[in-house]
């Protein structure tokens, strides 16, 4: 497994491959890595020649600086997970080379990210977009592999990927769970014992409530702090806190 620093580094070597016809599959990470990260670098791995993981914690999606400072960093132990999946290249860019221009320049989405996510989290989705573009762009790769998990995030890069003619197919990857159907994600890790056995509840009462009304009711009563419950495109989507915790999940509507 190969560690680039530098982007131009990276770049060298990725245009090597494209001459010698090497097929790519790039998944982009903030590392912390953990089954449902794996799970896309494992697609990855089955549907190209070669696969580079990204690890960069995004400053730029943070509307909550805590937030980012509380953000996990296992950089030993990702390199050792990504080693053990066979993975060929890893991306770990410093902020200002991903940045030269400082964020002056943004890609703006005016409508589908400033709702749910995005009306809790202002700015978060300008931030995503633009380093998912400048991270697609500099890979340069065939396939892109993004969570359902984070359903709104994968169907704005879909349609930034759309509106951009970018080359890059996107692949969208089945949502990972821990056996009691908590979807992983790194924030679980910060859950009290007694939140963390309750918040199972969470994913079993969006798959089987009859409407984002009940959902909400229900979520109240089970003791989340409920930010929003909505259903759209044949999904509900939802995010609620639990002792200070966000957590965010996704159902499809029809085979509830
Ligand atoms: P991060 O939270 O590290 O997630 C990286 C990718 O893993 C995303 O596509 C996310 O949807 C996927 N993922 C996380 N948990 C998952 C689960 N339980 N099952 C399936 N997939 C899961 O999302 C980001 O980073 C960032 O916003 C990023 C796209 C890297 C841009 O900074």
């Amino acid at each position: 497994m190969k560690v680039h620093e530098s982007p131009s580094e990276w770049r060298r070597e990725r245009d090597a491959q494209r001459r010698a016809g090497v097929t790519l599959g790039v998944v982009p990470t903030m590392g912390a890595l953990h089954e449902g990260h794996l799970s896309l670098v494992r697609r990855s791995r089955a549907e190209n020649e070669r696969s580079l993981v990204s690890i960069f914690v995004n400053p730029t999606q943070f509307d909550d600086q805590n937030d980012l400072a509380r953000y996990p960093r296992t950089l030993e132990e990702d390199l050792r997970v990504l080693r053990h999946e066979g993975v060929d290249f890893v991306l770990l860019p410093t902020e200002a080379e991903l940045y030269p221009d400082g964020y002056r320049y943004r890609v703006v989405e005016t409508d589908r990210s400033r709702v749910l996510e995005g009306a809790h989290r202002p700015g978060h989705f300008e931030g995503v977009l633009t380093v998912v573009l400048k991270l697609l762009l500099l890979a340069s790769a065939e396939r892109a592999y993004f969570g359902e998990k984070d359903w709104q995030q994968l169907s704005l890069v879909r349609g930034m990927t759309d509106a951009f003619f970018l080359p890059t197919t996107i692949v969208g990857c089945l949502t990972v769970r821990e056996a009691d159907g908590l979807a992983i994600s790194s924030r679980n890790r910060r859950l009290a014992p007694p939140d963390r056995e309750k918040a199972p509840r969470f994913y079993a009462i969006l798959s089987s409530a009859s409407s984002p009304e009940a959902a909400r009711h229900q979520l109240r009563a089970a003791g989340f702090d409920v930010d929003y419950v909505e259903d759209r495109e044949g999904r509900r989507l939802a995010a609620v806190r639990l002792g200070g915790v966000r957590l965010i999940d996704n159902v499809p509507l029809d085979n509830r």
